[in-house]
């Protein structure tokens, strides 16, 4: 018998506890993209801080710094020891060839990375990457054991003409074509409305929160719904230590994948503080 028809079975009650003690198994992944910033001097030197201020255990949370391709050796040497882990915020599909400027999953496999970021809005937007072409990168981080990070998220546009659940449904049904349940377990969504990239205007907890459950549905319809349970959906937007917590605490919200705000210690500490609540 599939999967989906399991809660058949369940009452209302039940089929509650279920989906309660799942959402517990998911973990908190909290995420710095530090975009095209810092140097080799200035990694090391946040990486530092960070050493100095989060000073306190994890549990099962996540931790992740993604800083350019350049600091990432340094970036994984000074994270050694530490419960942080590493990821980049990009790559080619291919293993290695003529590709002026690329990074290859191989490449980054040798850095240190566990976790690579697809389809930024940055790099739909100004660098022309499509769903195809998302699609492509991450079933080949998956084929090397890469969890990809895929980017998801409408304009303001697009928001304005109520169009936000048909783009996001798009861009997922491209970005996951034949992937299979047991890859899509693995993935990372990222939820990050463009409105909200670089604004300082985060979207609140409710019209994120809604989001995310039409993407955690639509992922359930898409396999089953055994499979959405243990899909972790992060968003992104303007999150900064005053509105983490309250985003956090939304049931389908299951992380942060933090711009500007992951640029200093103090801040990307409060925010990873917010997420252990
Ligand atoms: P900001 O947190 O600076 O809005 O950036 C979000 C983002 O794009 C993370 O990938």
């Amino acid at each position: 018998m599939p999967r989906r028809r399991k809660f058949h079975y369940l009452t209302r009650s039940l089929k509650k506890q279920y989906t309660t003690r799942k959402n517990l198994m998911r973990p908190k992944v909290i995420a710095g993209n530090w975009k095209m910033n810092k140097d080799l001097l200035e990694t090391e030197g946040l990486i530092n801080d960070l050493k100095r201020t989060v000073n306190f255990e994890l549990g099962s949370a996540k931790v992740l710094l993604c800083p350019p391709f350049t600091s990432l050796s340094l970036a994984k040497k000074s994270i050694e020891g530490t419960p942080f882990l590493l990821g980049a915020q990009n790559m080619h599909y291919m293993d290695e060839g003529a590709y002026t400027g690329e990074i290859s999953p191989k490449m980054l496999l040798s850095a240190g990375c566990q976790y690579v970021i697809l389809g930024h809005s940055e790099r739909r937007q100004i660098f022309g990457e499509t769903n195809e072409l998302i699609n492509k990168k991450a079933k080949k981080a998956l084929s090397v054991g890469l969890i990809p990070i895929i980017c998801i998220g409408e304009t303001l546009e697009e928001r304005e003409k109520n169009i936000t659940e048909q783009i996001v449904s798009v861009q997922i049904k491209g970005v996951l074509k034949d992937i299979s349940s047991q890859d899509v377990e693995k993935c990372i969504m990222a939820y990050e409305p463009v409105w909200a990239i670089g604004t300082g205007k985060n979207a609140t907890p409710q019209q994120a929160e809604d989001v995310h459950k039409f993407i955690r549905k639509l992922i359930g319809q898409l396999y089953s719904w055994n499979t959405a349970e243990k899909v972790v959906i992060q968003y992104g937007g303007s999150v900064k230590p005053e509105n983490a917590g309250d985003l956090l605490l939304q049931p389908n919200i299951d992380g942060a994948l933090v711009g500007g705000a992951c640029l200093k210690a103090d801040s990307f500490t409060a925010i990873i503080k917010a997420a252990l609540r």
